[in-house]
C-alpha cells in the first residue's frame, strides 16, 4: 500500500524495557500529516512526545506497526532499510530546544554540515546556506560562532541548518521552549511559511498553548494512543 501523506504511522507500537521493568509509552497509534501541515505534538512530559519524533525520524525503532515517510515505507515491524542514517540525511530536519547548534562550529559551518555530508560540493552548499541565513536575516552572523548570537539567532540558525537539506518533513522538539514570546511566535510563524512556500510537513512538540492558534492542527498522544484534533481559536495576543 502507497501512502500521498508525508507522514503515515499505523498501529505504531512502542515499549521500553521487559517485565517488571516494562514501559509501554506508544499502544496503537494511527495518524497521517500531509505536506503544507504544521502540526502541535502535545501531550504531558514523558507521555512519548519525543520518543514518537524519533521513530518517524528512524532514529528510536519502535517495537512494532507500520511507518511511510511520502510514498517510501520505512518501518513494517522492522526498518526496510539498512539505510536508516540516509533516509534521516536526506527526507528529515531535526529542530531541538537550546543548545540548538553545535558550538566549536561557526554558524554556516553547522548549516552545510549535512549537506556536505550527503555530498553537496563545499562551495554549493555554502552558497545554499547562506542563502537560508539571508532569508533568516542572520547572514552577517555566517562565520560567528553560535556562542555570540542570541538565543533566538541560534534558533534560526538551527531552522536554517534544519532546512539545509531540503527536508520533506521537519521534527522540531520543543523549539521555542528556551524562547521568550515574541521570538517564539516569529519562530512558529517561520516554521508555518517553511511548511506552505516548501510543501514540508512540520511536527512541533510544544508546551505553550499560546503557540497552538498559529498550527493547523494537534495531534495529541492520550492514554499511549494519538488523537487528531483541530486547533483553538485565535483567541488573543497574536
Ligand atoms: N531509552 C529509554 N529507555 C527506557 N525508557 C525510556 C527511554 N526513552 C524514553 N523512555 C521512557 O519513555 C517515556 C516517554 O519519554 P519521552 O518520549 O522522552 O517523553 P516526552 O518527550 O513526552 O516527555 C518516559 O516514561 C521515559 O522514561
Ligand atoms: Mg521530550
Amino acid at each position: 500500500m502507497q501512502s500521498t501523506h508525508a507522514i503515515k504511522v499505523e498501529n505504531l507500537v512502542k515499549h521500553f524495557g521487559k517485565g517488571d521493568a516494562l514501559v509501554e509509552v506508544i499502544d496503537g497509534a494511527d495518524f497521517h500529516i500531509d505536506k503544507g501541515e504544521l502540526v502541535a505534538l502535545i501531550a504531558p512530559s514523558g507521555a512519548g512526545k519525543t520518543t514518537l519524533l524519533m521513530m518517524i525520524g528512524c532514529v528510536e525503532e519502535p517495537t512494532s506497526g507500520k511507518i511511510w515517510l511520502g510514498d517510501e515505507p520505512v518501518y513494517d515491524d522492522k526498518w526496510l532499510t539498512k539505510e536508516q542514517r540516509k533516509i534521516r540525511r536526506e527526507k528529515i530536519g531535526f529542530i531541538f530546544q537550546a543548545p540548538y547548534l553545535i558550538p566549536f562550529l561557526n554558524i554556516i559551518e553547522n548549516v552545510t554540515l549535512v549537506p556536505q555530508t550527503n555530498g553537496v560540493p563545499k562551495e554549493k552548499a555554502e552558497e545554499e546556506a547562506m542563502a537560508l541565513l539571508k532569508y533568516f536575516d542572520i547572514a552577517e552572523k555566517a562565520r560567528e560562532m553560535p556562542a555570540l548570537l542570541s538565543g533566538g539567532q541560534n534558533q534560526r540558525a538551527a531552522i536554517a541548518r534544519a532546512l539545509a537539506n531540503k527536508p520533506q518533513i521537519i521534527l522540531a522538539d520543543e523549539p521555542t521552549a528556551a524562547l521568550d514570546i515574541t521570538r517564539s511566535v516569529n519562530v512558529v510563524k517561520m516554521l508555518k511559511k517553511i511548511a506552505v512556500d516548501q510543501d514540508v510537513a512540520v511536527i512541533m512538540v510544544t508546551h505553550d498553548e499560546a503557540m497552538l492558534p498559529l498550527c493547523d492542527r494537534i495531534l495529541k498522544i492520550e492514554d499511549k494512543k494519538v488523537v487528531s484534533q483541530p486547533v483553538p481559536e485565535n483567541t488573543k495576543m497574536i
